[in-house]
């Protein structure tokens, strides 16, 4: 798009400041600045005059899970069914790197943070070891796509790369970007970060399949003969990927979907809960759920909405393929967005100053339309890695690989 044509672009959403230093600019950061704006999705701004109310949601009921005694008792049957799909091909691993790991107060990408006390272990180290303990154990490699964000693609390969890709043969890992959205400051009028360039954040982890599809990668999967894949977050260093006894689970239940999940540890958890809505799955966020469903049991006991999500989920390709035109919610999240003033003066707010835009994978379990939630044991599967100190914290996360035998 020329200059003409997008000053009548901007002018229609009423966003022509983003031209304001255009004059300023040298004839290649100009074309750059074009082209920046025509790649992005402006429509994300409407999202501003919409009311982020969470009312509206359909009839809450709980939803019917494995519990670990459950898995227990058919561990064989899963086991052998899973390995046997993992062993011909049939599943990939999509790893989520694309996040900025803002609270764990680092510029670089989360998964090459050093958690080692006495050696370094990375964080990508942690999972490729753990996904390689399965490779061994079912006798082939699932593919391991990687998706990272405009923000950390370079460093996140050449990091990979510099380590051997941690054991994991490279032709088996494929990288793809995720997209990102342009923020606003806090009445909606969208930023620059440079007078040359627009201020964008990744758009969130819910665009994964999209972006894994318009980098080609959907034709990947398909030469593959991949049936599941198996999403995961970069920051919790103790899951399972791969793990045949969850897909083993998923192909025997015939669902659509399977969510890793832990049993709230209290009512007051801040954890997403998958519950039924109107009858197919849906995760509502901690503070959906009212008192009585927070506090209410069933006959034995047990909370009845209790299945928090961890970000493991498995994905049935053929049902991904069915629903990617829809469309799923975005959400807008306040941010500190550094920018530049009026005075084409840098601002680097120490308050929150505007909005992001963001759609969550947990979005998509919905549009799957059926779900099982799988218990995993906590302190075996679940040590994530948010902040630096506290909960959820590397400090946390180390106790727990020590417990589990990894040497730090
Ligand atoms: P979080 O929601 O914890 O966000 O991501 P984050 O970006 O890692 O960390 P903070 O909130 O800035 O501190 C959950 C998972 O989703 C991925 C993350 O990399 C992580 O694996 N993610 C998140 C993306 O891949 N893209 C995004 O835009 C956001």
């Amino acid at each position: 798009m020329d200059y003409e044509s997008t000053m009548r672009l901007l002018r229609g959403r009423g966003q022509e400041g983003l031209l304001r230093y255009y004059e300023e600019l040298n004839e290649e950061e100009q074309k750059a600045l074009l082209a920046q704006i025509e790649r992005l999705d402006l429509s994300v701004t409407e999202q501003l005059r919409r009311p982020q109310n969470l009312s509206g949601k359909g009839e809450i009921l709980p939803i019917d899970g494995l519990k670990i005694a459950q898995i227990e008792a058919q561990k064989q049957a899963f086991y052998a069914r899973g390995r046997e799909c993992v062993r011909a091909g049939k599943v990939g691993a999509v790893l989520l790197a694309g996040g900025q790991g803002t609270r764990l107060g680092s510029d670089a990408p989360k998964g090459v943070y050093d958690i080692g006390v006495t050696r370094p272990v990375y964080i990508f180290q942690c999972l490729i070891e753990n996904l390689l303990e399965v490779s061994k154990d079912c006798g082939a490699f699932p593919p391991l796509y990687i998706m990272t964000s405009e923000k950390n693609d370079r460093e996140t390969k050449a990091f990979l790369k510099e380590h051997a890709y941690f054991g994991y043969p490279r032709q088996e890992v494929r990288f793809f970007m995720q997209d990102v959205a342009p923020c606003t400051d806090g009445v909606g009028n969208l930023l620059l970060e440079e007078k040359g360039r627009v201020a964008t954040s990744p758009n969130g982890n819910g665009g994964w399949f999209s972006s894994m599809l318009r980098a080609g990668l959907g034709e990947d999967v398909e030469r593959r003969g991949i049936e599941w894949l198996n999403v995961f977050a970069v920051d919790n260093v103790l899951q399972r990927i791969a793990d045949p006894v969850f897909v083993g689970a998923a192909i025997e239940s015939g669902v659509n979907c399977a969510a890793k999940v832990v049993c709230k540890a209290c009512p007051e958890e801040r954890v997403g809960v998958l519950c039924l809505e109107d009858g197919k799955p849906n995760i509502i966020e901690y503070y959906e759920l009212t008192p009585e469903m927070a506090h209410a049991r069933g006959e034995n006991g047990d909370l009845l909405f209790t299945y928090g999500v961890i970000l493991n989920y498995l994905f049935r390709y053929s049902k991904l393929k069915e629903i990617a035109q829809k469309q799923i919610p975005v959400h807008v999240v306040k941010k500190k967005i550094p920018y530049i003033d009026e005075k084409g003066e840098k601002v680097l707010p120490q308050t929150e100053n505007g909005y992001k835009f963001e759609t969550l994978i947990l979005d998509m379990v919905k549009l799957m339309e059926t779900c099982l939630p799988f218990e995993v044991e906590r302190e075996k599967e679940f040590a994530p890695i948010k902040n630096k100190t506290g909960t959820d914290s590397v400090e946390t996360a180390r106790a727990l690989l020590e417990k589990n035998g990894v040497v730090l």
